[in-house]
This record gives C-alpha cells, structure tokens and sequence, in this order.
C-alpha cells in the first residue's frame, strides 16, 4: 500500500491525513490541494507529466466515445436512448446501459446529464481506466449481463500496470525536487496514489468488460469481439496489437476502424492468376491475422473487396460489381445480417434474431476465385474496402455527419500481372 510510504514521509503523511480529515470521500484524489472523487479527474490532470500518452488518448475514440465527439454514436444514441444532455432520461427504468462503456464516469454518480462535468464529456478518459481494480466477467452468478463498468471492481486510488518498489521509489524522488511524481507523495498539492494491478492492466481483462460482448434491448448480440476472441483460442492479449510500444510507451491511440494504420495490418490479401485458353481464373486470397472477427465490433461495420481486371493501358475490362457487391457479388460483401420479427434485415436497435455472418472468422483463411475473359487482361487487381457503416446508413447518414464516416475506405490491394 502507497499510504504506508506516505506515513514514513512526515509530509506525505501530513497531506495524506488533511485529505482524510478534510473532506475524504470514498474514492478522491487530491489536485491544486483539492480533495477530488476519482471519477470527475479529467485527462487534464494527468497531461503535464504524461504527455506522449495524453496525446495518442486524446487522438482515440476512447476520447470521442460520447454523443458530443462521435456522430455515429450521437444519432444511435438520441435515436435509441434520448437527449444526452438530459438529467432523469431511463431505459427499461435504469440508466440507460450505453453509459457504463460509452460514459462510465457519469454512470458512477448515476446521471444521464452526460454533459454535467468535463469528466463525463472525455468519456474513456485516464481515471475511467486507471480507477478499475479488478475485473469479475460481464454474467452476474445467476447468468445475467453486467456490462462496462459494472462488470469491474473501482478503487479509490490509481492502479497501473506494475507500480512502485517503495525502497527504490524513495531514492528516486530523493534526487528530484519533490514534484516529479504526485504517486508516491503529495507533489505541488497533486497526490494520487497509485499501486500495480498486473493481472488486470496486462491482460485482456482490462478490455473486456467493455468489449466482451453487448446485446440489444430484445436480447440480441451486436458485439462480440469477446465471443470471437474466445472462439480464436488465442493467448495474445489485446495490448500487443493495441497498444504496442510507441514512443517509448505503451500506446494509447489504440487504433481500430477508426484507424488506416491498423486496417492495413489487420490481413493478407493477395491474388493470383492463371490463364487457361480464352479465361483467366484469378484467385483472391484473404487471412484474417486477428483473433476477432475481421470486421469485429459494431454491427454494422463491413469490409468487402472489388476485383478489376486491367488492359495494358491500366484502363478496366471487368469488374465483379458496378455499384455495390450486395446484390452483385455477394461473397465479395463481408458483414452481419440483423433480422426483425418478419426475418426481414434490420437495424440494431430493433433486431429480433441474427442472420447470416460472413465476416472473416478469426484467423480464417478465404479464397475468392474469378473467371474472368481473357482478351487483352494484363493485370488483375483486388481492392479491400471498410466501411464503418453498412450502405443503408451510408446513405441515410450522408451530409449528415463527416464523408469519410460514410465512404467506402479503400485499405489495402494486391495486383498480379498476366
Ligand atoms: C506530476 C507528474 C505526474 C502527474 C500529474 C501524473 N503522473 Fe502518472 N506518473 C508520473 C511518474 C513520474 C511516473 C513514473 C514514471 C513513468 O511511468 O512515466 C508515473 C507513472 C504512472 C503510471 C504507470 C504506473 C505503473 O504501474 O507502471 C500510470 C498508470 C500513471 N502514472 C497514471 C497517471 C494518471 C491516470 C494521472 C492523472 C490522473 C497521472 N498519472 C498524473 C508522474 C505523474
Ligand atoms: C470503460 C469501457 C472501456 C474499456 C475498459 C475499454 N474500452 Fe475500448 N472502447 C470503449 C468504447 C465505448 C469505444 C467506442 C467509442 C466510439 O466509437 O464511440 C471503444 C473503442 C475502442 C476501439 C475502437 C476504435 C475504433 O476505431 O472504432 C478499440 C480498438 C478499443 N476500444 C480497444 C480497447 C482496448 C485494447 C482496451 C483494453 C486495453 C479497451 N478498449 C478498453 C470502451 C472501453
Ligand atoms: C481504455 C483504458 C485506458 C485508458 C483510457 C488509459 N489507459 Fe493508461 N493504460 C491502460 C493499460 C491497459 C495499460 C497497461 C499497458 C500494458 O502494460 O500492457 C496502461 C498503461 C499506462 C501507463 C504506463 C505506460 C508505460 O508504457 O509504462 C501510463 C503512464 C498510463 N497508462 C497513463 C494513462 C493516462 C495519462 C491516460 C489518459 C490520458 C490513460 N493512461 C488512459 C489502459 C488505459
Ligand atoms: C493480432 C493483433 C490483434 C489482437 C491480439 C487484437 N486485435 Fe483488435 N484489432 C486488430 C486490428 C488490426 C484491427 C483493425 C481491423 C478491424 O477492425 O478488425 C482491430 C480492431 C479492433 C476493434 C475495432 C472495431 C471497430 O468497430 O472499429 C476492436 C474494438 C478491437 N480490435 C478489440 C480488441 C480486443 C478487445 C482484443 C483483445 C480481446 C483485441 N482487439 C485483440 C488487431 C488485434
Ligand atoms: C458493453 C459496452 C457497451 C455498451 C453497453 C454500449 N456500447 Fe456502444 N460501443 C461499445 C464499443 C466497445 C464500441 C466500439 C468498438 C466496437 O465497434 O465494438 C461501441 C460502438 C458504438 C457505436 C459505433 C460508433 C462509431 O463511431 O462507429 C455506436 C453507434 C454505439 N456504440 C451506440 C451505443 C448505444 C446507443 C448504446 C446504448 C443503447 C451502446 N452503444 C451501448 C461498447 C458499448
């Protein structure tokens, strides 16, 4: 426990009692000498000193998960829930459930007035994360879901991923001007206890309770990266791949969807061509490199790959699709099918059942083979494409929020000369 180097410091000792003594609710820290509960501590707090990985968080969508930074969640959220900025606003006569993973700290104080503090506005923020303290799986004993939040132990004080040998703490901050590390002793009026949690901040446990899984209100899954994780039966934990090591820490944009950089990284893609009298077969190969499902997430995420063949010029012969391979080619159009009471596709929302999955299973190996008229084809190229949305909300959300939420992503292609 930090507090016991605060008593063998006269000084800590002294700040750490006043902060009891003063005001001390459970679960504060102190700032500018200012007893504050954990969970209204804004990333600001933490950005003077830790400022390479305020700057990857604050670029996240851990930073823009609130109604206020993402439009996409904004127009479900309203939609489905209400007006964020309401106090009393229920949904089966509870907080409304997005608020545990998309808001966590207002749903600590129990509010849905999600603009009240800039706290709750930073949504996944330092402390949302950092104050957790254990993770206890998203089923209750008797098998119900407890979802974000409510599916982790919260502490009073910080934890990170491994914390600080006392002895060499001390000898440490004995050579600095008492201001480098508000952790271990109260510094410029800042003390924020922290100790290690490895087994939650190491693991896939520190993710989980967020990203395991979520149904609707009728009961239907929408996400399941933790499903499919445990489907992949991989030992890698979300860390690896998600906050490898940038700039000397571990980093904290933790890319997705969102992210061109780790698109490209997410697969294989390759094609192959053979030509047999006046057709030439080429062979689109795909792997899957995660141990989710690729696309993974929401719902409506979708990735699908457009086949071209090209003349010498580079000008297109043939393609597998003109306008959208939905109807066209449907084994190139990879994604989720949400169906309504009638089994007629649907939104999330309002999904009664789940249809067809042709996402790539983790590490799934797929090829697409083409036959493709020969005549003058020089080149065969396969083009992958994300979409954060599927093209009904495309087109509904056009000119409403940003193009490139609702334009196709072109994030990785492969080409094979004849
Ligand atoms: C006055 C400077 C200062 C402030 C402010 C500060 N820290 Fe730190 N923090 C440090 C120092 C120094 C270390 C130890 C060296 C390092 O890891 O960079 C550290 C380490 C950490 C660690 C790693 C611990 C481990 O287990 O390895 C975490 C997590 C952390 N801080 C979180 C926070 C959070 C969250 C905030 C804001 C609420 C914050 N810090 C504010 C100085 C600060
Ligand atoms: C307190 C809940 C919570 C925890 C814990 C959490 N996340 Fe998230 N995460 C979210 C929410 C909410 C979003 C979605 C924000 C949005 O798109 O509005 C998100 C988004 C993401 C995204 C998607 C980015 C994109 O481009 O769409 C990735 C990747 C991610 N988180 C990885 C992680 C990893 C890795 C961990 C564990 C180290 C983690 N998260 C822990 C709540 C959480
Ligand atoms: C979505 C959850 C999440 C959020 C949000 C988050 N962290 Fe972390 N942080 C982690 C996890 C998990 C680790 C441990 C990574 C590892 O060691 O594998 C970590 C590690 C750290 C470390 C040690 C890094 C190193 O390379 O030694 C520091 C310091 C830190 N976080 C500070 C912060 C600060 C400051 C913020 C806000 C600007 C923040 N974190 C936001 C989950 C989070
Ligand atoms: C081998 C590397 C790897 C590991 C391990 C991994 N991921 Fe990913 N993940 C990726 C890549 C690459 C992407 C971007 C492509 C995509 O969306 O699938 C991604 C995307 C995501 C997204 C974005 C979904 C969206 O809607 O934008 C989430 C959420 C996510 N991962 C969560 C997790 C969680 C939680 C774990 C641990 C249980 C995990 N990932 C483990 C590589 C990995
Ligand atoms: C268990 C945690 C959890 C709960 C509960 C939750 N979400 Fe999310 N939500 C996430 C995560 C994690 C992501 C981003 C990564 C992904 O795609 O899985 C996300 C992504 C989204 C997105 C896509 C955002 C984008 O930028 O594309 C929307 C929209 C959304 N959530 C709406 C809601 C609404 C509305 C509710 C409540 C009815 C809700 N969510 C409840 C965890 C949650």
């Amino acid at each position: 426990m930090k507090r016991i180097t605060c008593f063998t410091r006269p000084m800590a000792g002294f700040f750490w009692l006043l902060g009891v003594l003063v005001a001390g609710p459970a679960g504060a820290i102190e700032i500018d000498g200012q007893t504050v509960p954990l969970n209204h501590v804004t990333a600001e707090a933490c950005k003077d000193c830790h400022e390479e990985i305020y700057k990857q968080w604050r670029g996240s969508m851990h930073a823009n998960s609130t109604a206020f930074n993402d439009p996409i969640h904004n127009a479900f959220y309203r939609r489905v829930v209400g007006d964020p900025t309401a106090e009393g606003v229920l949904k089966k006569g509870k907080l409304p459930v997005c608020l545990q993973c998309h808001v966590p700290n207002a749903a600590v104080d129990q509010t849905s007035k999600t603009d009240a503090l800039p706290a709750y506005v930073e949504g996944v923020n330092c402390v949302a994360c950092h104050a957790l303290t254990s993770y206890e799986g998203i089923r209750t004993p008797d098998g119900k879901l407890r979802l974000g939040l409510l599916s982790y132990g919260r502490g009073d004080t910080l934890g990170g991923p491994m914390g600080f040998i006392e002895e060499e703490a001390e000898d440490a901050i004995a050579g600095l001007d008492e201001t480098e590390n508000p952790h271990l002793a109260p510094t410029k009026g800042a003390y924020m206890p922290l100790d290690g949690r490895p087994r939650l901040f190491r693991t896939s446990d520190a993710c989980l309770g967020c990203h395991d899984q979520r149904n609707n209100f009728h009961g239907v899954p929408l996400c399941q990266t933790g499903n499919e994780y445990t489907m992949g039966e991989s030992r890698v934990p979300c860390q690896t791949c998600h906050m490898s090591v940038t700039n000397g820490v571990a980093d904290h944009s933790m890319g997705g969807g969102h992210s061109m950089a780790m698109l490209r990284r997410s697969m294989v893609l390759d094609v192959t061509v053979e030509t047999r009298g006046d057709t030439v077969t080429a062979s689109v190969f795909m792997e899957n490199l995660q141990p989710h499902s690729m696309p993974t997430g929401a719902p409506f995420r979708n990735i699908f790959v457009k086949v071209t063949a090209l003349d010498a010029d580079g000008e297109p012969l043939w393609t597998n699709f003109e306008t959208h391979p939905a109807t066209e080619d449907p084994k190139a159009y990879m994604h989720l099918v949400l169906l309504d009471e009638n089994g007629q596709p649907t939104l999330p929302p309002k999904a009664h059942s789940a249809g067809d999955d042709s996402r790539l299973k983790p590490y799934e190996q797929r090829t697409l083979t083409y036959d493709i008229p020969a005549a003058g084809v020089a080149a065969v190229r396969a083009e992958l494409f994300y979409n954060l949305l599927w093209p009904s909300l495309q087109q509904a959300m056009a000119g409403k929020i940003p193009d490139e939420l609702v334009t196709p992503q072109r994030f990785m292609f492969a080409e094979a000369r004849l």
